[in-house]
């Protein structure tokens, strides 16, 4: 079923009432295929207003069922003046709903309205400094002279009539413009990216001011609807949750227990790939002091013998994948009957419209997000669960501020993403009990010294990783053949990109020193400084 066909609002079968259902404002952004639509969501969100990505194809009716204060029009890599150019219904402009086209969208609001849009000499992309015209409604304490970012190779030539400019740029005579009378307002820049200073106010004005909106998705008010809910929908019902030790699992235990109590089982399936410490650490914490009850399953052995003889990644993943499933399906047998199962799913897993964009030559869809992978906690779609998933709605950044509220303790808000198949995918090649624990003994050590250093929360991931390469070193007057390990540090925002950290020497010198010195049987440590892309962050 195509979007426009779509007549439900987007919760309804998945047992949780839409924001729109319970009253919530909301801001729709319509996603013309930007990589910033998720961002733009997430920063009118900072603003403690709903809003969600939807795909450019929702047709006038679903919009007006949702309800929304205002419309984002997001930007996208078509030109308009394209033959496939994506295209909202131009219904919008009858609405009565304030707008704001950012870049593509702005674009789009001066040609259905008929303006012209065409090819400019200069484009722009990178900071441009703004001057600002008309410092009222949308402009409202942003600085004459902002830096704001700019990514365009079109212009605006001529306006549609009733609009006027609000601000240029050297290069961008309409920067923003608007049509006050309609609530009308576009920009050609991108409010949303860090770089655009004053970004925020003006996001702040549009929800504030221009849409009426009132700061009302709090935290507080996300935790108790979503108890409420829960509630409904479990009723006296058991609920299953498998336990990773991650922030997303671990909030959602720490919100279903408060919830539903002991009808909620946590399951926490070690596959012997974790971290040194972390499955004793993770029951403990849960058990002791969380006082949230945790069935700990040892399935090391099944899971080291399923990877015996395997060394291709992918392989690797669906052996770790299949285990997982047959471990989880015996166990909840076991600890059963169950009616709920749930999920950590979060809202990126479930935006329609992310990873689309258009071929402006034959109008058809092409994915552009290659979505790297799935966590191998995922269970098949057909198992006899109805499925709980009440983080649904939220970003990575929400779901922190939830379990913080919750009580969740720093060490697991804060925790490092680690994959689903864990050491396996960072012993390369074969997996052996031996490699596991050169490095597991070698990762220690790096978290050891960048906890020491103050530095954890400074990387997205740090890591080690061994490599299957011997290499011959001197030890006092012996002569050493043993493994390499590989130290990954990197920073990105969301996994999807990421650089390569610049760790300073003093902290690199110590791991290296006391993984050669205390790691018996590896004798070299080198040191990864790939960007991704091309690279990936983890070597397999
Ligand atoms: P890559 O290596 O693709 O990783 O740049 C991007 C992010 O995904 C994590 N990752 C995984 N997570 N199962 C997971 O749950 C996996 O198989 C897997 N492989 C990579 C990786 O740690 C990084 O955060």
């Amino acid at each position: 079923m195509t979007p426009s066909q779509t007549t439900a609002l987007p919760d309804a079968d998945a047992g949780t009432a839409h924001p729109a259902q319970v009253g919530r404002q909301m801001i729709a952004i319509l996603d013309f295929g930007s990589q910033y639509s998720e961002l733009i969501a997430r920063r009118v969100r900072e603003t403690q207003v709903y809003s969600e990505v939807l795909s450019w194809r929702t047709s006038i009716e679903q919009l007006r069922r949702l309800n929304p204060r205002g419309i984002i029009l997001s930007g996208g890599p078509n030109s308009v003046y394209e033959e496939y150019a994506p295209q909202c219904d131009p219904e919008i402009w009858q609405l009565g709903v304030p707008v704001l086209g950012v870049c593509y969208g702005m674009q789009l609001m001066v040609q259905q309205l008929g303006g012209v849009v065409e090819r400019s000499e200069r484009a722009e992309y990178g900071k441009a400094s703004l001057s600002i015209d008309d410092p009222t409604e949308l402009l409202t304490n942003v600085e004459d002279g902002s830096i704001m970012w700019m990514s365009h190779s079109d212009s605006v030539i001529r306006m549609p009539e009733g609009f006027e400019i609000l601000a240029h740029t050297h290069n961008t005579p309409a920067a923003a413009i608007a049509s006050h009378d309609r609530k009308l307002y576009g920009v050609q820049f991108h409010p949303e990216v860090v770089h655009s200073r004053g970004g925020m106010a003006m996001l702040r004005n549009f929800v504030y001011h221009i849409c009426g909106c009132e700061p009302d998705w709090t935290t507080e008010a996300f935790i108790e609807e979503a108890i409420r809910e829960v509630r409904a929908r479990v009723g006296e019902k058991r609920v299953l949750l498998a336990l990773s030790g991650g922030v997303d699992s671990s909030t959602l235990a720490f919100l279903l227990h408060k919830a539903i109590g002991d009808n909620l089982t946590c399951m926490f399936i070690d596959q012997g790939f974790m971290r040194k410490n972390e499955p004793q650490r993770l029951v403990k914490l849960f058990n002791e002091q969380f006082h949230i009850p945790v069935e700990y399953v040892d399935a090391s052995e099944r899971f080291i013998s399923r990877l015996d003889g395997v060394s291709d990644p992918e392989l690797k993943r669906k052996a770790v994948g299949a285990e997982f499933i047959q471990v989880f399906e015996q166990e909840s047998l076991r600890l059963g009957p169950f009616d709920y199962l749930a999920q950590g799913t979060l809202y990126p897993d479930i935006i329609e419209s992310s990873g689309e964009n258009i071929d402006p030559k034959t109008g058809e869809r092409v994915a552009v997000k290659i979505k790297s992978h799935h966590n191998v906690g995922g269970l098949p779609k057909n198992l006899r669960f109805k499925l709980v998933e009440p983080l649904r709605r939220l970003f990575k950044d929400e779901v922190r501020k939830v379990g913080r509220s919750l009580g969740l303790p720093e060490e697991i808000v804060q925790r490092q993403p680690f994959p689903g198949p864990g050491l396996a995918i960072r012993v390369l090649g074969e997996v052996t009990p031996e490699k596991l624990h050169l490095v597991r003994e070698a990762d220690f050590i790096l978290r050891q010294e960048v906890n020491r250093a103050g530095v954890y929360n400074d990387y997205w991931q740090s890591f080690v990783v061994l490599l299957p390469v011997k290499t011959v070193g001197v030890m006092g007057d012996q002569r050493t053949y043993a493994y390499t390990v590989a130290l990954r540090f990197v920073t990105s925002e969301d996994g999807m990109t990421a650089d390569w950290a610049r760790v300073p020497y003093d902290l690199l010198e110590k791991i290296s020193n006391r993984i050669v010195n205390e790691v018996l049987g590896i004798n070299r440590v080198v040191l990864d400084i790939t960007s991704k892309p091309p690279g990936t962050i983890e070597w397999e």
